[in-house]
Parts: C-alpha cells; structure tokens; sequence
C-alpha cells in the first residue's frame, strides 16, 4: 500500500467528507461505497440499475453494518437528467463519476443509447459539479482509448484510434475535462482504468468480465471459453487498487489535478495465464478443476492486443502504489465468489 494513500485514509477518518458515487450499484461504483463508508465518511450514491442492482447495495449494507450504513443517501435516479444531477450534487465535498454504459457490444448495437448516458451524462454531471463548486471530480476513464495503439505498453500521451462506440465516448469524455480544466478552473481527474476485477463484478459481459465468468463456468463444472488462442495479453487490476486511486485523485494536489492517469497494475498477462492462475486459486479452495478451455473467435469490437498499464505517471503525481499484485487479487476474489456466491 502506498505512504500516501494511508496518509488520506488516517486524513478522511480524522476529518470526513460527503461524496457522490454515480453508478453506486455497479461493480467499482459499490466498492468504492464500501471503502468510504468503513472509513467513516458520508456519501450519497445516484444509480438507475441500468446494469447495477440492489443487491449490490444490500451486500454493501451487510458488509459494513448499520453504523456506517446510516451515513448512505441512494438516491434512485438518472444523470441523463441534468436537474437530477444538479440536485445529488448539492453539499458534496468529493465527486466520484462511475455511472455509464461500458458494453463493447451493447454500445456497437446502440450507440446512441451509450452516447447520451456517456458524453449527455458525463457533461451533465460536469456542469453539476462546477456550479456546485466540489472540491475535486473524479471520472471513470478507460483503457479503452488506448484503441489499436499498438506498443504494449501503454503510456497516458500515446493513444490510437478507439474500436468501439463506447470507447468513443470515454475518450470525449477525456476532451470535455480537458477543456473544463483550461477554460472554467474545473480540473477533473480521469482514471483510465485496465481490466479491474473483484467482488460483485457481473459475469454479464463475456469480452470484458473474463475472471466472474470463468469463475462461474469453473464452479458449476463447465468450461471456460477464451476468445483467439489465449495469447493476448491485459493488465488485470484488482479493484482494491481503484479504490486507492480514486482516493488518491480526490485528495490529489493542484498541480495533479486536471489530467489522466492509467490505473491497473503495471504488467501484463496472457489469458492462458490467467486461465492457469484461476484453476489454481479454485483447486486451493474447493476442488481440482481439470477441464482444457474452449477457443473461440473474437467478438466484434475486441482483437488481438498485448497490454499493460505504464503507471509510472500515477506514481509521480497521485502517489499510487498498488497493493494488489494479480495473484493477491485473484485469490480475494476467488475467496469472495467461492463462500458469496456458493449457489451458482
Ligand atoms: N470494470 C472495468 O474493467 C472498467 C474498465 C474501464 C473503465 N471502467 C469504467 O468504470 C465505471 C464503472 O464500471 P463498472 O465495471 O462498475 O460497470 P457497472 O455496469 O457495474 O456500473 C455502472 C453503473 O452505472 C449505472 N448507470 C448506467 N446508466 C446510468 C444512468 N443513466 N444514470 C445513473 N446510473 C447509471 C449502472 O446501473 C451501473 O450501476 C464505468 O464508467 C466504466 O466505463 C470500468
């Protein structure tokens, strides 16, 4: 764990803040939830379970027991809806933006629909936030903008062109806060998140939440299917490791302020190691799994790409430091799937 990021923690718990969470009932959107209210801090979250539900939010309920429970708002809304937005902004010190729709597919098939939750809502959102004058605003970017940038290392001031229509929108989303940042004195902070994974992370989408569907497919007896021959590489970070950095970028100084900054882990990893990694961690905690994987052909949107975060930026400036290595995450997760979800 990075110095600084137990510096905030021990600042937050000495002195609490109020945050807004958009997407609160998603995957990332409740773990950040979580986190800030173990530490005590007071937080409102907005969703309209277009992909998120409310048992995420009752699992984070248990979690943390009513003592911390108490200090949550949900708010059951949209940020299509720009007086919604201007309405859960209200008193927020922190604002964490997380609510959008991040389907490859889902956005190829629709990609208006992504569109005005993505660039509409992100804008609103922004809008919101300035007006209300927050003390920082931190976004969900993505990995995704990286494209068919072909080094595999991927460094913040080199993209390609992005593949699909929702890594589209995240890269507009990039543009907007640019120009927030050099026109209004508004300096958001974007997290260009790699493939993040951990509890309560939907098994919905095949080409994105490998890790939830695999471990599904390996519990219930059936094979894992891996699109191409496995070689592709992704830098799997636990979503621990977010939770860090977005405390990080909301504590961040001036000078940090106003950019992007990849989050993941700093390496990279084939599928068919991480295949491997996942049998081994399952083994450990119930039973062998000895069944080959299936390959298939890619999916629209996805292709063969080797990747990994360069995260040397996130270092500098925001004083990241992942606690979480691939092998740490995967056996918090596997722990987590295996005694939450025995009935899958
Ligand atoms: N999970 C990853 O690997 C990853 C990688 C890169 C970027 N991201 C970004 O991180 C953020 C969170 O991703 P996630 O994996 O938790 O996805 P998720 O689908 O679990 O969470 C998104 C949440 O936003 C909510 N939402 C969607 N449209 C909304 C609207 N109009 N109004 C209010 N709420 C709305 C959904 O209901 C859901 O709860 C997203 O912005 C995503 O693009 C995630």
């Amino acid at each position: 764990m990075s110095g600084r990021f137990t510096e905030c923690q021990r600042e937050l718990r000495a002195s609490p803040k109020v945050w807004l969470i958009t997407g609160v009932a998603g995957f990332i959107g409740s773990n950040l939830l979580e986190w800030l209210l173990d530490n005590r801090q007071v937080v409102i979250g907005i969703d309209n379970y277009a992909t998120g539900s409310a048992e995420n939010l009752a699992d984070v309920r248990d979690a943390v027991g009513p003592g911390c429970w108490k200090n949550f708002t949900f708010i059951e809304g949209d940020i299509r809806d720009l007086q919604t937005c201007r309405d859960v902004v209200r008193g927020v010190d922190h604002v964490l933006h997380h609510a959008a729709l991040d389907s490859t597919t889902g956005s190829i098939k629709d990609p208006l629909g992504c569109h005005d939750v993505n660039v509409k809502g992100f804008l609103n959102m922004m809008l919101a936030s300035r007006d209300e004058g927050v003390s920082s605003f931190t976004y969900a970017a993505s990995s995704a903008c990286y494209g068919d940038y072909q080094d595999e290392a991927k460094r913040e001031d080199r993209i390609g062109s992005p593949m699909c229509p929702s890594a589209v929108t995240k890269l507009v989303n990039e543009l907007y806060a640019d120009f927030f940042t050099r026109n209004y004195q508004f300096r958001p902070i974007g997290l260009r998140y790699f493939s993040v994974f951990g509890p309560r992370q939907s098994p919905r989408e095949a080409e994105r939440n490998v890790i939830p569907q695999w471990i599904r497919a390996m519990l219930s007896g059936g094979r894992v299917t891996i699109q191409g021959d496995g070689e592709s590489s992704r830098d799997f970070c636990y979503v621990g490791n977010v939770i860090e950095a977005n405390v990080l970028a909301a504590l961040a100084s001036e000078r940090a302020k106003g950019s992007v900054y990849n989050v993941g882990v700093g390496t990279g990893t084939s599928f068919n190691e991480l295949f491997d990694y996942l049998r081994f961690e399952l083994s450990a905690l119930t039973r062998d799994y000895s069944l080959s994987p299936k390959y298939t052909f890619y999916h629209a949107g996805d292709h063969h790409h080797a990747e990994y975060a360069d995260i040397s930026k996130a270092q500098k400036f925001l004083g990241y430091g992942p606690q979480f290595d691939l092998r740490s995450g995967l056996s918090a997760v596997a722990s987590w799937f295996v005694h939450e979800n025995s009935g899958i």
